[in-house]
């Protein structure tokens, strides 16, 4: 079953162009999804057609195999918690009274603020003033929030902006954690592959409004496997190129290294021994990381 299904979802904000382009999207239930793309993709539009706080204009939108409504809004809203952006944090509160706030909103049980401090790693902070927290506190308490009323869904967009190497590994770590002890499903935006892929199950790309990919991270791992090259560093690119290119027809010299599409650890030292022979000499041999733009380029193809 699907945590989220959106089919053909197209957006165009007032006066401008389409900023969504008949997108699909499938949330398992279960799955840690990565929702990622660059800057101006289009992930906080369509995290927040999907919560229903922009106004869907194209497209079908179903929600725990319900379609997403103003009728089933409230129902449906009850089993999501979410955090678009900055968390809004009164920052003359202790974390307990900030939490307390929304207790009251939500109508939760008050022994919950108690139980989501500890989830989150925050139930030591005492009379501290929010405003005192750092920025990955601030944000724990944020997603403390968003699981007071014990969603099934949780929808986080880009948690970790701003944080530092230890505040990012803290929240990977606390999202994992939810996910395996208490199988909440979680839909989390992101423009840095490196980072998700630590965490996700499953992961969708947008690019200008268009869905690039959705699938298992196993399978964006292939696709990137693919996209990957080796690159030779010779006193003599051109002469390499040609002593290579009947055996190797896709070689090709960019800057001042000759790429290769990804070969076996053999081939790479059978075309490294003919280079020799021939009296050119070799450099380095690296097999550049492929990166969000490579990949991109990719699945572009
Ligand atoms: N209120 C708005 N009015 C007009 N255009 C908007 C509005 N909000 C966003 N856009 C445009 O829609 C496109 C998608 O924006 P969106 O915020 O969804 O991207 P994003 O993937 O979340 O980017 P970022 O990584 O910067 O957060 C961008 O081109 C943006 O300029
Ligand atoms: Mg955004």
């Amino acid at each position: 079953m699907n945590a989220i299904e959106a089919h053909n979802l197209t957006y165009r904000f007032p006066k401008g162009d389409p900023v969504l382009n008949q997108i699909d999207l499938r949330v398992p239930t279960g799955s840690i999804y990565g929702f990622l793309g660059p800057n101006g993709a289009g992930k906080t539009t369509t995290l927040r057609l999907l919560l229903g706080l922009l106004r869907k204009q194209q497209g079908e939108i179903r929600v725990f195999d319900q379609s997403f409504s103003s009728r089933t809004r409230i129902s449906l809203l009850h089993r999501i918690g979410s955090l678009i952006e900055m968390p809004s944090v009164y920052s003359h509160l202790s974390a307990t009274d900030n939490l307390r706030i929304w207790q009251k909103v939500y109508q939760c049980p008050e022994k919950r603020v108690g139980e989501v401090l500890e989830l989150v790693g925050l139930a030591g902070t005492g009379a501290k003033k929010a405003g005192k927290f750092s920025l990955g506190m601030k944000q724990r308490l944020g997603i403390a929030a968003a699981l007071l009323h014990t969603p099934d869904l949780l929808v986080l967009d880009e948690p970790t902006n701003g944080l530092d190497p230890s505040g990012i590994i803290e929240i990977r770590e606390l999202l994992k954690k939810l996910n395996r002890e208490s199988g909440i499903t979680i839909l989390i935006s992101s423009h840095l592959l490196a980072e998700i892929e630590k965490l996700v199950t499953d992961i969708g790309i947008i690019n200008k409004g268009n869905m690039l990919f959705e699938g298992p991270l196993n399978e964006l791992k292939l696709r990137r496997q693919q996209a990957a090259s080796v690159a030779f560093e010779t006193s003599d690119n051109q002469r390499a190129l040609n002593l290579i290119r009947e055996a190797h027809p896709e070689s090709r010299v960019v800057s001042d290294k000759l790429l290769l599409p990804a070969l076996p650890r053999e081939a790479v030292a059978a075309i490294n021994r003919k280079l020799v022979e021939d009296g050119i000499d070799v450099f380095g041999i690296t097999t550049p990381e492929s990166d969000l733009e490579t990949i991109f380029m990719h699945l572009t193809k």
